[in-house]
């Protein structure tokens, strides 16, 4: 298979697709995203992701005349061959309805052309929602975005061996853009299966509550192996989103990341630049915790997972 990944980016104007794809690849912080201009037709990014990966990600600007164009003169170039499209909502959107239907008519579009694309809807601007009414809001969202993509897909459905779309809240202002991101690469990065049995036999040697693997550039999680279960769902989303803005600070000040530690009474995680393209991060029961020890197996399972 060609290690060029084709990823389009679609939603209404506004909605933040230029955003989330510059703090991801392109080190943009949140808050300098309010200077972005609307984008015009389509911008193609190319992000070498793990070494040998490409992610050609088409941003596709929103504007009505733009999406028109899509659906009509250049339905063949923009839909063929896509791996995923991931399309964003704007949770405060008072034209939901007609986003829904600009969405169907491109998921209609996207099955036709490339009937085993992953789809994935973000849920996005979910700060603008007040805290307690964010889960809820969510769940209404995304039962009409379900309900949208079944009516999509009924005549094609059966040629499909995938469910049609998965859906994440997300935000610029927190780590739930970390969370829904680490999801879509998940599905593009090959052999991660084979990556986290390693990672699993890594952790026993250690005998690590958890092992995480970071895209070096992104820090997306890639792969993750858990040996002990662990009460915060959300802590490897958390974990990327301070790191990625450490490491931006420690850039800035013209140094560069290379190993963390961090110590509580019950756990002490070591967070090391790992293989070319990865940093790891493994935890371990406090009692068991020896830093040497721990620097010394990393280097020495560098060569596994080159
Ligand atoms: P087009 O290029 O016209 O298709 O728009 P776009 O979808 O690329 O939107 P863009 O990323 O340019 O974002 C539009 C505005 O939304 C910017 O001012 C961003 O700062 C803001 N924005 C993006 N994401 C978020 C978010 O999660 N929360 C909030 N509150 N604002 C956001």
């Amino acid at each position: 298979m060609s290690s060029k990944r084709k990823v389009l980016l679609m939603g209404k104007s506004g909605s933040g697709k230029t955003s989330m794809r510059s703090i991801i690849f392109a080190n943009y912080i949140a808050r300098d995203c309010s200077r972005l201009g609307p984008t015009i037709e389509v911008e193609h990014a190319h992000v070498k992701f793990l070494g040998n990966m490409v992610l050609h990600l088409w941003d596709c600007g929103g504007q009505e005349s733009f999406m028109e164009n899509f659906l009509v003169s250049q339905k063949d170039q923009i839909f063929k061959n896509v791996q995923v499209l991931i399309y964003v909502f704007d949770v405060e959107s008072r034209e939901f309805e007609k986003d829904l239907r600009y969405y169907q008519s491109c998921l209609e579009a996207l099955l036709q052309n490339s009937p085993n694309a992953q789809v994935f809807c973000l849920i996005h601007k979910m700060d603008l929602i007040e805290e307690d009414k964010r889960e809820e809001t969510f769940k209404r969202r995304e039962a009409e975005v379900l309900r949208y993509s079944e009516l999509a897909a009924t005549p094609l459905q059966s040629e499909r061996q995938n469910a049609v779309c998965q859906c994440f809240k997300s935000s610029i202002w927190d780590e739930t853009l970390y969370k829904a991101w680490s999801a879509i690469v998940y599905h593009l990065v090959p052999n991660v299966g084979t990556m986290e049995d390693k990672l699993k036999k890594f952790g026993a040697i250690l005998d690590a509550d958890e092992i995480i693997l970071f895209e070096r550039a992104t820090f997306l999680v890639i792969a993750h192996a858990v040996l002990r279960e662990h009460k915060d769902p959300h802590r490897f989303e958390k974990v990327s989103n301070i790191i990625k803005q450490f490491k931006l600070s420690c850039t800035k000040m013209g140094s560069k990341l290379d190993s963390i530690q961090v110590r509580n009474s019950q756990f002490s995680a070591f967070i090391d630049s790992f293989t070319q393209n990865t940093y790891v991060m493994i935890v371990v029961p406090d009692g068991n915790a020896s830093a040497p020890m721990i620097t010394m197996n990393v280097k020495n399972a560098r060569k596994v997972f080159e």
